[in-house]
């Protein structure tokens, strides 16, 4: 799909958009922090109506930032409404976990959310329309909304892990005493759960390979398995644990910078990585929605195929895999899953 032309309004369609990460993204999005700085934008937010009202507050305040790209925010409390004409969705509304529970158990509360709005989409949404959905589980909860979208393209259905490679980055950073900004290549694979699949195998941190500097620093295979990959996989509900609730602002800004990414292009010399449907690569099975490092250029993303899996995260990224299957029957045999499902 091509791009609009430079100056034409983008129309953002936010869901449960008086929720917490509703409430963390929306005025960054209107500020320009998503689409770039010379791109007008059209909100579109979603609620139920026991929040509508909510809703309607934040529109008033966005209205009061006086954003010069804001062009207009609507409020509504059906999906149908709110994804007409929809180019850019975020898919946020939908229940947080609690301590002690797995991502996972959100199926049974959020996943009818999500077939609602696939239809909605299918029936509305623009032609160069691109999703992302954050609430989770977020990868399922994506492949849910693609099946009940068949007339659109399903590489445009995309689940957020851009936090965990957040988290990654900068737990390399850590370890190493090194500037964020010099840690690239991370990848993360698999579902969006414990079972994600954080790998260094290809990362660089100031241009050398990672596993070599993190060697300088005393970390080897031992620290990379039983402190990293759990750190960065169990961070989410780290977050719960210390904060009281499940993350907010970091993951509002993952959002932004996968959409950001998407549209606009990764970094030379960088990848990043974001849920996608799988073409089959890396021995992930088609049509799940797998983590997997992309490049993103002209609008598009595409996995990595280069890359080769080293046999530890060959292994853990085949357990993730069948977790997502097993979501994939769990959500199927619920009836959730619409015509492309079906086939
Ligand atoms: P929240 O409870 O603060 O807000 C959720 C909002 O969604 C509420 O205002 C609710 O009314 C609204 N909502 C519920 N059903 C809706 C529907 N059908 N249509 C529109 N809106 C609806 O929760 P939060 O902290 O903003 O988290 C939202 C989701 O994001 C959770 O599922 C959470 O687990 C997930 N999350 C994902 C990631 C990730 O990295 N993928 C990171 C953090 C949180
Ligand atoms: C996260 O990774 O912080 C989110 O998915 C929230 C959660 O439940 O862990």
């Amino acid at each position: 799909s091509a791009l609009p032309a430079a100056t034409d309004p983008v129309t953002v369609t936010v869901t449960g958009a008086a929720g917490n990460i509703g409430y963390a993204t929306l005025f960054r999005v209107a500020a320009g922090e998503m689409l770039g700085a010379d791109r007008p934008v059209r909100l579109r937010l979603l609620e139920i109506p026991s929040s509508l009202e909510a809703a309607e507050g934040t529109a008033l305040e966005l209205q009061d930032g006086a954003f010069p790209l804001l062009e207009s925010v609507d409020v509504f409390d059906d999906p149908v409404r709110a994804f007409d004409g929809v180019q850019a969705g975020l898919l946020i509304g939908s229940r947080p976990r609690g301590p002690g529970m797995e991502r996972s158990e959100l199926l049974e509360a959020n996943g009818a959310i999500f077939s609602a709005q696939g239809a909605a989409i299918n029936a509305g949404a623009a032609e160069d329309v691109r999703v992302v959905v954050v609430g989770n589980p977020a990868n399922t909860n994506a492949l849910i909304a693609a099946s009940h979208a068949p007339d659109v393209p399903l590489e445009r259905f995309t689940a957020l892990t851009r936090l965990d490679h957040h988290r990654a980055v900068a737990q390399l950073a850590l370890a190493t005493g090194s500037p964020v900004g010099s840690v690239r290549r991370v990848s993360i694979w698999g579902n969006h759960s414990a079972s994600q699949v954080p790998d260094v195998d290809h990362a660089e941190i100031g241009g050398r390979p990672a596993l070599e500097v993190l060697a300088e620093h005393g970390r080897g295979r031992a620290w990379i398995d039983e402190e990293f990959i759990p750190r960065v996989a169990r961070r989410g509900a780290e977050i719960i644990e210390v904060r009281g609730g499940s993350s907010v602002a970091s993951a509002a800004h993952a959002a932004i910078c996968h959409m950001r990414d998407w549209v606009r292009g990764t970094p030379e010399g960088d990848w990043t990585s974001m849920a996608v449907p799988s073409d089959g690569s890396h021995g992930v099975q088609e049509g799940l929605i797998s983590s997997f490092p992309v490049t993103c250029a002209a609008g598009r993303y595409d996995i990595n195929h280069e890359v080769k899996l080293g046999d530890d995260v060959e292994n853990r990224l085949r357990a993730s895999v069948r977790e997502l299957a097993e979501e994939r029957e769990a959500v199927r045999s619920r009836g959730l899953l619409g015509p492309r499902g079906r086939s």
